[in-house]
């Protein structure tokens, strides 16, 4: 009864402290350590197999013949009994990763399995140790059509005879008769899939903002003008309790219908009450033009309950398994995985013009790792838009440390300042930084904060918007993305470039403020025998250089300017 107690006085002691992605930031509260942190694991001395096979789409449908597994198969060091094992089979369309210690050959045979029935579904086929990515089609007739998932396994043998299994979760929904629509995950590429109006599926690029509705209020056209800029998703703020007046959403909805505007329905207010969460889901399940759903907006850094948005995810699945679930996380490295467990498609949003990283001068205090809130949380540096990216590839570490496969991610770049801790609002030229930056990182969708913005800033995401969900859309959601690329004469460059055996696409982004004078050149990264290619951003100042062997290609220009974005489209010959 006394341990009780003091348990609870303690509770309410650590509860009465405000704190921002679990850390204490009022200058009168002292440091303490905010928990939650995913550690980098200790590697193992011996290589492990980390077997993964997921299926293609989320979900397949009635109407799919043939479906299709992804299969993972890397060599790993990582130590998986520190992972939370209990959580991960928690969540839905999760396979059970299996590690295993005798690593034999270069590459293993496996053959898939219908768990429940023991039926042979697909293979004996083969796939090579270290490689990610390779795809088995399967037949969907034996599979009916049910909202109960079917469990799935695959069975591998080495050159020794050694056995190697893995498994996963399989849905085929029934098709819908009530008009509304179905959003499909491409766990191959990250990518959306809809049903365009010829009704063949289709990826898109999300790109839009989060949406003041008072703006939407002020004029009948305002949404057509939000259409006619190019922005494909209606991502509405709701105002605070409820958040909305429904008879407004109600006609507001129905015109981003007339418009061919897809939702993205935002319960952040709301989202940690059932009840209201299953009336909201209901309402709109069935709208033609649901594109996803989102829950929580920065829960790890509101300190949230942990199992709050996984609460809502199993809630909102079941009435409605036909759409993904999305989340925002704005913490570096608070209870990562409690949190994205909540959901299908993870935004991230970090926000680094103008705040000082170090010192917040909205609080007083220092910004570090256990204390202080400046507004971007353990950033590092002044301005500094590299942080973006490296959220991203944090976020994307996490969920291999944690043998998750991968949820797609999505950025929020900064469209906004002169708040809070932020006292600038960012350039068209950094905008459009930040915005390639996320992209050549994985990002598979870009929603930014916030709507209203700045005319500059209207205009240039007026321009991307027609590169990104038109001109790049088929190969930024349809083909392998590579990262890393070097330029000789600009080593801050950041490089990416997506290529399908036909196309190449390449992402040239100086995050820098600083030019790169003189000669910079980049080297093609594939064997081609000619290309040619056009400039679909940026200074088409590019030239292609033949080495002389007739092989690779190069290209060059004079300088990088700081903050330039240049993106090309190679035609490739072979
Ligand atoms: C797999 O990749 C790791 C890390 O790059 C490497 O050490 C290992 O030799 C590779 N294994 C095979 C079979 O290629
Ligand atoms: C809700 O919206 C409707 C339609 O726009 C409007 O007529 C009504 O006055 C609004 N209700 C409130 C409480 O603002
Ligand atoms: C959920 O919302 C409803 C409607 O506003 C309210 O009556 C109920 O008390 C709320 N439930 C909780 C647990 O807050
Ligand atoms: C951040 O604040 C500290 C403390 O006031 C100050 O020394 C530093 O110059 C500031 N940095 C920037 C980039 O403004
Ligand atoms: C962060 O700053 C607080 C307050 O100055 C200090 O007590 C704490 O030790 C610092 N934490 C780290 C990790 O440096
Ligand atoms: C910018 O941010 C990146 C990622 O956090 C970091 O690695 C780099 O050191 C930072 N650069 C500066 C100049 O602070
Ligand atoms: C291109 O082919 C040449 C000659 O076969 C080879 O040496 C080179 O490594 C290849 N480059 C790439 C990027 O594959």
């Amino acid at each position: 009864m006394i341990l009780l107690s003091i348990f609870l006085v303690l509770c309410r002691t650590a509860v009465s402290v405000d704190t921002w992605c679990g850390k204490a930031y009022r200058s009168n509260d002292p440091s303490f350590d905010p928990g939650g942190r995913l550690e980098k694991t200790s590697s193992l001395p011996y290589p492990v197999l980390n077997l993964q096979i997921q299926p293609r789409m989320h979900p397949y449908l009635e109407e799919d013949d043939t479906g299709a597994f992804i299969i993972d198969a890397r060599q790993s060091d990582i130590d998986p009994t520190t992972s939370d094992n209990i959580l991960i089979e928690q969540q839905q369309d999760t396979n059970f990763n299996l590690y295993f210690y005798n690593w034999d050959s270069n590459s293993i045979f496996f053959n898939i399995y219908r768990t429940d029935t023991n039926d042979h579904i697909a293979g004996p086929d083969v796939v090579s140790i270290n490689s990610t990515g390779t795809t088995v089609d399967f037949s969907l007739a034996t599979f009916t059509p049910s909202f109960e998932p079917y469990s799935i396994h695959l069975v591998a043998s080495g050159a020794t005879g050694h056995t190697y299994t893995a498994s996963t979760q399989l849905l085929r929904l029934p098709e819908r008769n009530d008009g509304g629509s179905v959003t499909k995950i491409d766990s191959l590429f990250g990518a959306l899939l809809v049903k365009d109006v010829d009704s063949s599926w289709k990826p898109l690029f999300p790109y839009s903002f989060y949406l003041n509705g008072n703006w939407l209020a002020e004029s009948e056209d305002n949404m057509a003008i939000l259409k006619a800029l190019g922005y494909n998703v209606l991502h509405i703020v709701p105002a605070g309790g409820i958040g909305y007046n429904f008879t407004q959403l109600d006609e507001w909805l129905n015109e981003a219908q007339r418009l061919d505007l897809w939702i993205m329905y935002d319960m952040r207010w709301t989202y940690q009450n059932s009840s209201l969460v299953e009336w909201q889901v209901n309402l709109l399940k069935s709208r033609p033009n649901l594109l996803l759903w989102y829950t929580a907006d920065e829960p790890d850094g509101q300190v949230d309950p942990l199992s709050a948005p996984q609460d809502a995810y199993k809630l909102i699945k079941s009435l409605d398994p036909y759409h993904p679930v999305s989340l925002c996380l704005n913490c570096e490295n608070y209870y990562f995985q409690e949190y994205a467990a909540g959901a299908d498609i993870i935004l991230s949003d970090v926000y680094p013009i103008g705040t000082n990283t170090t010192w917040s001068t909205r609080y007083d205090t220092v910004c570090n790792t256990t204390y202080g809130c400046c507004g971007c949380d353990n950033c590092v540096g002044h301005n500094n838009l590299s942080n973006v990216p490296a959220r991203l590839d944090t976020f994307r570490q996490y969920q291999t440390q944690l043998g998750l496969p991968q949820k797609p991610l999505w950025g929020v770049p900064q469209a906004f300042g002169n708040s809070e801790f932020w006292k600038q609002t960012p350039t068209p030229q950094e905008e459009v930084v930040m915005t390639m930056l996320s992209i050549n990182h994985g990002a598979k969708g870009i929603i930014m904060w916030t709507f209203p913005t700045t005319p500059e800033l209207v205009s240039v995401t007026s321009a991307l918007a027609d590169l990104l969900t038109n001109k790049c859309a088929d190969l930024l959601l349809g083909a392998d993305l590579s990262s890393g690329l070097a330029v000789d004469g600009a080593p801050a460059a950041d490089v990416s470039f997506w290529e399908d055996g036909q196309r190449m696409l390449l992402s040239i982004v100086n995050p820098s403020y600083e030019d790169a004078v003189g000669l910079v050149e980049l080297q093609l990264p594939i064997n081609v025998t000619a290309y040619s290619f056009t400039s679909l951003w940026g200074e088409n100042q590019w030239e292609a250089v033949d080495d002389g062997t007739g092989a690779n290609g190069f290209l060059q220009k004079t300088g990088l300017p700081g903050l330039s974005v240049d993106v090309l489209l190679l035609a490739l010959s072979r």
